[in-house]
């Protein structure tokens, strides 16, 4: 299965924003690139710069080395656990880079291994820039010989950091991302009791943001806070079904999380404003709205 160059051959489930992107840098980095998706209009580009196309997962199991997966959520990862996990020969190494829950992980990788192959928990801190750039952050759950087996593959993408067992990866990811809602909401509190108290928008949003509490994150989000796109680097939606794993995962370990709690509430109010699909910038926009003029 391996190519002449001996490296491993990939099978990418999921060619969407994410894994369309991880795909390419693959392929650009002289992969051989096996992937189906859902929809295969959206992989068309990917197929004229060499990617292989395949109708169903299962195929996959029987082509590829290293399995990718990168996909919306738990009930995806299901399907395709359905599609792959009979079809596997045993000794190859699967990567799920989505963002799902530890636990929906844990089950899957359960019935991997019993297949005889390894399953890594691998999501990722970081949107298709990053991916393009190869400067994800990738935190890895799993075997810890599978993986530096594929840290080479993960390298292409990112800064792979080995965590711990199964589902660690993605519960310090969660970890992660109840910073990210947070630290926006904060952010966007404290901007708009400046402006009401008086101050200049983007004078206040410079001085906070080279302040610090100005982390990378809000500093790169400067612009969509003066002005919001149409078009989301994260969006709300997203931002929520993050959120909703890390407050089920921590009500399951008996884990308080009061902030995450709070930015949830906060985003139920924004999607029922029709903030779904806007970047999660948008938060301050919506408290505009709730305060008085
Ligand atoms: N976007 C980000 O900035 C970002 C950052 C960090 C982590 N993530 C996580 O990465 C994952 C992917 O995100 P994304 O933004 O790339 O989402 P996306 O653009 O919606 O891509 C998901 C892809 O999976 C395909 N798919 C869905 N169900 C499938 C199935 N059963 N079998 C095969 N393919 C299936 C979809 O097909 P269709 O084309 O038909 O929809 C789509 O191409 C998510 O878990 C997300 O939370 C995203």
């Amino acid at each position: 299965m391996s190519t002449a160059s001996d490296r491993p051959v990939i099978g990418f489930v999921g060619l969407g924003h994410m894994g369309g992107a991880m795909a390419a840098r693959l392929l650009g980095a002289g992969y051989e690139v096996h992937g189906t998706s859902r929809t295969r209009a959206r992989a068309e580009e990917l197929i004229a710069a060499g990617l292989r196309w395949v109708d169903g997962a299962d195929q996959l199991a029987k082509t590829a080395d290293v399995l990718i997966t990168s996909i919306p959520d738990d009930a995806a990862l299901q399907l395709v656990a359905d599609s792959i996990t009979p079809a596997l020969s045993g000794g190859q190494v699967w990567i799920d880079m989505s963002t799902v829950s530890p636990q929906a992980s844990r089950e899957v990788a359960d019935r991997v291994l019993a297949a005889g192959a390894e399953f890594l928990d691998a999501p990722v801190s970081g949107s298709v820039p990053q991916v393009r750039a190869g400067t994800l952050t990738i935190m890895v759950g799993g075997d810890e010989t599978a993986y530096h087996r594929v840290e080479a593959v993960l390298g292409e993408l990112g800064r792979p950091t080995y965590i711990g067992g199964n589902g660690q990866g993605l519960a310090l990811k969660l970890g992660i991302n109840i910073s990210l809602a947070v630290q926006v909401l904060a952010m966007a509190e404290g901007l708009l009791l400046a402006e009401r108290s008086g101050v200049d928008r983007e004078l206040a949003l410079r001085v906070m943001t080279a302040s610090p509490i100005g982390s990378p994150m809000l500093q790169a989000r400067e612009p969509l806070l003066l002005d919001l796109p149409d078009e989301a680097w994260f969006d709300i939606r997203l931002m929520q079904k993050d959120l909703v794993l890390a407050l089920e995962t921590g009500r399951t370990l008996a884990v308080p999380l009061p902030t995450a709690t709070s930015a949830d509430e906060i985003l139920t109010l924004a999607r029922a404003l029709g903030y779904e699909r806007r970047d999660i910038a948008g938060v301050f926009e919506v408290l505009q709205r709730l305060s008085r003029h």
